[in-house]
């Protein structure tokens, strides 16, 4: 089962590692720090619903470059971890991360298929816990079902996922709003704006329902952890508004809240005419100088008992 990622593998272009170690950032050290930061506080939220013990196997479901289960580790020093991911790049850097933290002996590193934990035993984990990463699995109730599959009796679930939905609901009504709406200056400042929206949220019903980590709600994730056959589920949405972690407006440009967005720079230069970017960017920006951009983050944490 421990699937060591080798360096050739790891080398290969992957969207979720370049997303995650580069353009999330925008390749900003400041910027990278306060993400990790935030990152941190999502991930500590969810390991305080685990009730670890010490000699327990933790599974961190699409680890990433492994934030929570690394953090895990620090704090229960005879913990084990099994980290799973579906890119190689990640699980690499997951592992290396491990052995500089000098806890690489307590991990296990597990490619996934994307659609399930065939890799991993029935019934042989002891807690299990992800972030920010169901949420883009397309087939939800199917993996919570190997959630369930692997844990043993008594083992607690942790999810912390983002919920997107709001901005996609939004962004469809702005495009009907406009598809109604009669021209004019103004009009014309909305439509550019929303050109921007609906580079990073589906803007159709239809696009809408067909995008995995769009088409859910808190209430579907409580939801499905039921119909998989958890007990004490509890469900907690966390919304806050603040400004922008992104230190500069150069780096705000370049910044995408998930890997399957565009940025605002690449809207600017590729999907607008230099009169529509400099309209576009110049309200814009003026609202960055006078900190007027603000963003509303909603997580949804799910806690669950495996009968
Ligand atoms: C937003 S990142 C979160 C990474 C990490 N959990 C963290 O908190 O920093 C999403 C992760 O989910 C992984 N992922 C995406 N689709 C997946 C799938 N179908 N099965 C397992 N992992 C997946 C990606 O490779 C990526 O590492």
């Amino acid at each position: 089962m421990n699937q060591h990622p080798s360096a050739g593998e790891a080398e290969a272009a992957d969207r979720w590692a370049d997303w995650l170690l580069h353009t999330r950032s925008a390749g900003d050290p400041q910027y990278e720090l306060r993400i990790q930061a935030r990152v941190a506080q999502y991930v500590e939220r969810a390991l305080q619903a685990l009730r670890l013990h010490e000699h327990a196997t933790l599974l961190d479901f699409g680890c990433g470059d492994g934030a929570l289960g690394l953090r895990a580790l620090q704090h229960w020093p005879q913990l084990r971890v099994v980290f799973a991911d579906t890119s190689m790049p990640l699980l690499r850097r997951a592992s290396e991360r491990a052995e500089a933290a000098g806890v690489h002996a307590r991990c296990r590193f597990v490619h996934l298929d994307g659609s399930s934990l065939c890799a991993v035993a029935d019934q042989s984990i002891d807690a299990l816990a992800t972030r920010s990463a169901l949420a883009y699995v397309a087939d939800k109730p199917r993996i919570l079902g190997e959630f369930h599959r692997v844990l043993r009796p008594g083992a607690m679930l942790s999810l912390a996922e983002p919920v997107f939905r709001d901005e996609a609901l939004a962004s469809c009504s702005e495009r009907s709003a406009l598809e109604q709406a009669e021209d004019g200056e103004v009009t014309r400042l909305l439509a550019l704006l929303h050109r921007w929206r609906a580079h990073q949220f589906p803007d159709t019903q239809e696009a809408l329902q067909a995008c995995a980590h769009c088409n859910y709600s808190e209430r579907d994730l409580f939801a499905w952890t039921v119909q998989a056959g958890f007990e004490q589920v509890h469900l907690e949405l966390h919304l806050d508004s603040g400004p922008s972690l992104a230190p500069d407006w150069h780096s705000f440009t370049l910044h995408t809240p998930h890997p399957f967005a565009t940025s605002l720079r690449d809207v600017l230069d590729w999907e607008c005419s230099a009169q529509e970017r400099e309209l576009l960017e110049g309200v814009l920006q003026q609202a960055w100088n006078q900190g007027e951009i603000h963003a509303v983050e909603r997580m949804a944490y799910v806690a669950a008992r495996r009968p």
